[in-house]
């Protein structure tokens, strides 16, 4: 999955690269080798759980009215570059999961390995978030006011021929 209009302007590929890995390395820690993309806990974070989804498996939801703009969770995971991204990716689709999302044109964060209750949002052609990158983190923030009760969901913007029928909402046609 993807974030709309990441790419970076101008392609550079050492300052680029360089850039986002001091700027994800911020946030990271590193565990058993692995570079792990977190922000820190925040007081003012709305409240959120994961429950059971009508979508599909897990979801997650707000417990509380959240406004619009709000940023509500970062998605966690390991900082991986594309080319150790892919095979991951492969792997996790025979289980029909979708664990990696870009953050630009060469780092993708696995929440395989390391996520966090992010990785529970479900996609929604129609969504209530979208997804935000800043400073190496990608937020999910609300796109208006999401009511208390409400599932989260934001659009993957999944690349290439999808294999997974998207369930959000009767009649959707889309793939994943
Ligand atoms: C990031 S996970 C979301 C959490 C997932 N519901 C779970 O229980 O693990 C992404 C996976 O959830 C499923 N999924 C998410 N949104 C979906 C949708 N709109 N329709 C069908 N499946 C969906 C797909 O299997 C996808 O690979
Ligand atoms: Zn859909």
């Amino acid at each position: 999955m993807g974030t709309n209009g990441s790419r970076p302007r101008q392609w550079s590929r050492r300052p680029w690269l360089e850039r986002t890995k001091s700027e994800a390395a911020y946030h990271a820690q590193l565990n058993k080798g692995r570079l792990i993309v977190s922000a820190p806990p925040r007081p003012d974070a709305p409240p959120i759980a994961r429950r059971r989804s009508r979508v599909h498996g897990w979801g997650v939801f707000a417990l509380a009215p959240i406004s619009k703009n709000k940023r509500i969770v970062e998605y966690a995971g390991e900082l991986v570059q594309n080319a150790r991204a892919t095979p991951r990716e492969t792997r996790y689709l025979k289980d029909g999961c979708i664990w990696c999302f870009q953050l630009n044109r060469l780092w993708v964060i696995d929440a395989g390995v390391g996520g966090n209750i992010a990785r529970f949002i479900n996609h929604s052609c129609q969504p209530n978030c979208h997804s935000r990158i800043e400073g190496g983190l990608i937020w999910i923030c609300a796109s208006r006011t999401i009511k208390a009760g409400e599932e989260l969901s934001y659009n993957y913007f999944t690349e290439g021929a999808g294999e997974i029928p998207c369930r959000c909402r009767a009649g959707c046609q889309n793939m994943l």
